[in-house]
C-alpha cells in the first residue's frame, strides 16, 4: 500500500531564504507580516496539510536585521489567529524548556488547544542560542545537556499539568448550583530537581487531552528526549540512507523509554525552490543566491554555531581553538566540522552551506519535488517533510498548486481531511487519561 507523507508548513516572513522577501512582490512593512502569516496559512490548508509550524528563539539577532525581517511574534499568539482563520489545519508553535516556565507554557498551548479544537502542536526546543540568557534575567546560558535534563522535567510537569483536570470535571449543573466537582481536579504536585509546581492549571483537559508533541533536536541527548516523549521529530537529514538510521536512533530512544517502534513521525526539514524547468527552477535559486549578502551569511553561520563573531576573520580559515568553544547543538556542530574538514576561509563557507545545517536543499520541478518526497516515504527515510519554502507565499502557493496535485494523483497525499485535530491528521493514538479509570468507576457508583 502507497504511503502517504505528512506535511508540515515551515511559515517564516518572506520564506525560508534570507533573500525571499527581495525577490517576490512582497510587502515587507510590519503590517503586511501578519497578513503574509495569514495567508500562508489558508494556503496550507488549502493544499490539506497536516499543520502549519512556526519556529522561535526568545531574541532579537540584531545583526541580521540589516538583511531582512527579523519579527518573531509570539508563536501561540499568532497561531491563535490563524486557527481563527482556518478550521482544519494543524499548529505547532516553538516553546522554550530553557526560558519559560512549564505552568505557563502550558497554560497557553492547552488554550490554543481548546480555542483550535484540538489543533495545537508544541515544538519544544531548548534553545540553542544564548543571547536568550540576557533577556530572562539569567547569569548564563545552560549547557547543552542540562538544557536537556531541564526539558525532561518540563514536558513532565507540563502533562502533569494537563493531566490534572477529570474528563468530566465540569458538570455544568445549573439546578443544584455546581460547576465541577473539585475532587476530579488534581494538582501537580511535582516536586522535581528544577521544578516545583503544586497546583491545577485554570484550564481544563483540553481536546487532544495534551496538545500534540514536537521536539527538534537530533544529538544524543535530542533523541533521547524525543524517544521519552515526542510524537513528531524535526531534523536535518541529507540522504534516505541518514533519515534510515535517524529512524532506527529513535526507534531504540522510544523503546527504552517504553515505548512502541514507529511511534514518532520524523518530519526532517526540506527547503525548496520550484520552477516549471529545470532551468527556471536554477534560474530562482541564483535569484535567491544572487541577492544573498556573503557577510550576513557567515555571520549567521558563525551565530548559529555560537561563534564569537569579534573572532572571526572572514578570510582566513577558522581556526580549531576557536572552533572547539562551538555550541554542542546538531547545526553548531554541522558548521564547523565543515569548516575544518573544508579548510576554506570562513567568509567563503555561506556559499555552501545556505540553508537548514545538513539538511535537504532541493531545487527543480514539481514532478522532481513530488519523486522526493514520494521515495523518502515509500523507502522509509521519513513520514513526510517541513517543508520549508524558500519564498512565502510564493514557494508555498506554488508547491500547494503543483507538487499536491502529484503527490494526491499518486496515493502520497490525502484529498480531503478525514479528522479534524492534529493527533487525527498524523495518525496519532490518543492520549488517555490517566483518571479515566476512577471516571468510570465513579460512573458506575451513580
Ligand atoms: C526544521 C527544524 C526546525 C527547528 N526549529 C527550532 C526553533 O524554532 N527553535 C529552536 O530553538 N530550535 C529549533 N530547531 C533545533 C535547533 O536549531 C537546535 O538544533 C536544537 O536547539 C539543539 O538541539 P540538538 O543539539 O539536540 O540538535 C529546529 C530544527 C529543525 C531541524
Amino acid at each position: 500500500m502507497t504511503r502517504t507523507a505528512h506535511l508540515n508548513a515551515f511559515l517564516s516572513t518572506g520564506g525560508y531564504h534570507e533573500s525571499g522577501w527581495l525577490v517576490q512582490d512582497y510587502d515587507a512593512s510590519v503590517d503586511g507580516d501578519i497578513s503574509h502569516y495569514r495567508q500562508a496559512a489558508r494556503t496550507a490548508e488549502r493544499g490539506l496539510f497536516d499543520s502549519v509550524f512556526l519556529a522561535d528563539v526568545p531574541s532579537l539577532t540584531k545583526f541580521r536585521a540589516k538583511f531582512f525581517p527579523q519579527i518573531r511574534w509570539d508563536p501561540v499568539t499568532l497561531l491563535a489567529v490563524l486557527g481563527a482563520d482556518t478550521s482544519t489545519i494543524g499548529l505547532f508553535g516553538t516553546g522554550s524548556t530553557t526560558y519559560s516556565e512549564p505552568y505557563e507554557l502550558a497554560r497557553r498551548f492547552s488554550t490554543l488547544d481548546h480555542a483550535t479544537g484540538g489543533r495545537a502542536g508544541w515544538n519544544v526546543v531548548t534553545t540553542a542560542h544564548a543571547a536568550a540568557a540576557e533577556n530572562f534575567g539569567r547569569a548564563g546560558h545552560p549547557e547543552h545537556d542540562d538544557r536537556y535534563a531541564r526539558a525532561v522535567e518540563f514536558v513532565e510537569v507540563a502533562r502533569a499539568l494537563w493531566d490534572g483536570w477529570e474528563e468530566d470535571a465540569i458538570v455544568a449543573d445549573r439546578s443544584r448550583g455546581i460547576w465541577a466537582e473539585p475532587d476530579r481536579i488534581h494538582p501537580a504536585e511535582f516536586h522535581g530537581e528544577y521544578y516545583d509546581v503544586a497546583g491545577a492549571l485554570p484550564v481544563p483537559r483540553s481536546p487532544q487531552g495534551h496538545p500534540v508533541l514536537a521536539q527538534a533536536g537530533s544529538s544524543p541527548a535530542g533523541v533521547d528526549l524525543a524517544g521519552r516523549i515526542a510524537d513528531v521529530v524535526f531534523t536535518p537529514q541529507p540522504t534516505i540512507a541518514a533519515g534510515k538510521e535517524f529512524r532506527a536512533k529513535i526507534d531504540a530512544a522510544s523503546i527504552r523509554h517504553g515505548r512502541a517502534a514507529g511511534s514518532v513521525r520524523i518530519l526532517p526539514g526540506l527547503a525548496f525552490v520550484l520552477g516549471s524547468t529545470e532551468d527556471e527552477a536554477r534560474r530562482r535559486r541564483r535569484e535567491l543566491e544572487d541577492r544573498a549578502d556573503p557577510e550576513l551569511r557567515w555571520r549567521n553561520l558563525a551565530y548559529h554555531a555560537g561563534l564569537d563573531q569579534k573572532q572571526i576573520d572572514p578570510l582566513s580559515p577558522l581556526s580549531p581553538e576557536l572552533a572547539a568553544t562551538a555550541e554542542g547543538s546538531t547545526f553548531a556542530q554541522f558548521i564547523v566540522t565543515e569548516a575544518l574538514a573544508s579548510g576554506r576561509p570562513f567568509g567563503e563557507l555561506g556559499a555552501v552551506i545556505t540553508g537548514l545545517p545538513g539538511g535537504l536543499e532541493f531545487t527543480g520541478t514539481p514532478e522532481q519535488l513530488a519523486n522526493l518526497i514520494e521515495e523518502w516515504v515509500a523507502e522509509g527515510g521519513s513520514d513526510g517533510f517541513t517543508l520549508q519554502p524558500t519564498t512565502v507565499p510564493e514557494s508555498l502557493e506554488l508547491f500547494v498548486d503543483h507538487v499536491v496535485p502529484i503527490l494526491q494523483k499518486r496515493g502520497v497525499h490525502r484529498t480531503e481531511y478525514q479528522g479534524s485535530t492534529l493527533r487525527e491528521h498524523l495518525g496519532l493514538a490518543e492520549v488517555p487519561s490517566p483518571h479515566r479509570q476512577s471516571v468510570a468507576l465513579d460512573s458506575d457508583r451513580r
